[in-house]
């Protein structure tokens, strides 16, 4: 039953009372307007990474996403430019690309057959008066940054300036050579949570040793950015990693600008492992970018940037993730290995080698998300407190969702 008191003034209410560093009152994780509050102020206004540059390759690709009630597409233009547009047609509102990819040399709605190119601009139609202002009907853009190969889009009217994050992306991922990568493998699962819950069972390893073993093969459950438990074993493979990768002038030190919204940061792998799988054994014999095989071992990068995505961009493949909510208890969690656009199935890389560790890892993380959801809707249910130390990163999580849903339901 829902509550006579309208969901903004129950959720800012609820934000008044809620103390940082512990999990959100039940109606953030449960509730269809608390969702609904969440879209128009957190995720809308937010800067959301959709697909990878090199999965629209050629002049005329494009890629349908569906966020929240709206359908975009990201299309490369004639010029190479990668642009957004929402996916409604200016004639009336129809789907105009009603495929989930496609190639096309103008996109062309199915319904009276308008017409648009590739950047958007109206190119005809049939029946429409002389004065027919053409330039007024040009597909609506949507707000959209390439960042070293990722696609960002913001359906906002007003987008916040990207540039400070691009600016530090640039030298983390520039050796990596995203411009020439393809995607060798996707994987989306549909996770019964609600999507705070799946980044905030991302931002902690409080469950990783014991639910993890494919994952713990490679990672310290203590190698978080500024982890103040990092074991001695840890903080001398650190040591020794890093000053290989001062000398070579790889980019590894976290940075501070974004606040709690952003950060990249290089880590390096454990028990000798070069790249994050079953063995720690590379997964491509193809490495990317301008590195030299002598430089297989170089962590990952981890970028994060809120509320959508986290990514391990190692020295021969690279794993992202894109988060996309789809109501209250539903998230589209969309994985994607890419290794070197030369590199070929069955010669320089086994795609169970290459994907095994984090299709095991998502597919418990799915399981303790679900279970976590479930919990949550019970009557029993009370915030709890995160634990210092290693659940640091998820309550930075909620500090920043707080504070950004805070600042849209009082802007
Ligand atoms: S709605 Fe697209 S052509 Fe009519
Ligand atoms: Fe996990």
């Amino acid at each position: 039953m829902s509550s006579p008191i309208a969901p903004p003034v129950r959720a800012l209410e609820l934000l008044g009372s809620y103390e940082a560093g512990w999990s959100l009152p039940q109606p953030f994780y449960v509730d269809d307007e608390f969702y609904a509050l969440d879209v128009e102020h957190v995720l809308v206004p937010s800067w959301l990474f959709v697909t990878h540059d090199c999965e629209v390759p050629n002049p005329g690709d494009w890629v349908r996403i569906d966020l929240f009630e709206d359908s975009i597409i990201v299309v490369r233009g004639n010029d190479g430019e990668v642009r957004s547009f929402f996916n409604t047609c200016r004639h009336r509102g129809s789907i105009v690309c009603l495929d989930q990819a496609g190639h096309s040399r103008k996109l062309v709605c199915p319904y009276h057959k308008w017409t648009y190119n590739l950047d958007g601009s109206f190119a005809g139609a049939r029946y429409l008066p002389d004065d027919f202002e053409a330039e007024l009907f040009g597909l609506s853009p949507v707000h959209c940054e390439t960042i070293g190969g990722y696609v960002f889009v913001c359906l906002a009217d007003d987008a916040p300036d990207i540039s400070a994050f691009a600016g530090a992306a640039e030298p983390f991922l520039a050796p990596h050579g995203l411009q020439d990568v393809k995607v060798a493998h996707t994987e989306t699962i549909i996770e019964h949570a609600n999507w705070k819950l799946v980044m905030e069972n991302n931002r902690e390893c409080y469950h990783c040793g014991h639910a993890h073993p494919e994952l713990m093969q490679t990672i310290d459950e203590f190698d978080g950015p500024g982890s103040s438990r990092h074991n001695d074993k840890f903080l001398a493979i650190l040591e020794k990693k890093l000053t290989g990768w001062n000398s070579d002038g790889i980019v590894h030190e976290q940075t501070t600008e974004g606040g709690l919204e952003w950060r990249l940061v290089r880590i390096p792998f454990t028990n000798d492992g070069v790249a994050m799988t079953i063995d720690g054994l590379p997964a491509s014999n193809k490495i990317l970018g301008t590195l030299r095989e002598s430089q297989r071992d170089l962590g990952s990068v981890r970028m994060l940037h809120f509320p959508n995505t986290w990514n391990h961009v190692q020295s021969d493949h690279v794993v992202s993730f894109s988060l996309l909510p789809l109501g209250a208890d539903e998230t589209k969690l969309t994985t994607r290995w890419l290794v070197h656009r030369d590199a070929v199935q069955g010669v320089d890389y086994d795609l169970d080698h290459l994907t095994k560790v984090w299709v095991a890892t998502n597919g418990q993380d799915r399981i303790l998300v679900e279970n976590n959801h479930r919990g949550i809707g019970s009557r029993g249910y009370r915030p709890g407190p995160y634990a210092p130390g290693i659940e640091t990163g998820t309550a930075d999580f909620t500090s920043w969702y707080t504070t950004m849903l805070h600042k849209g339901l009082t802007g």
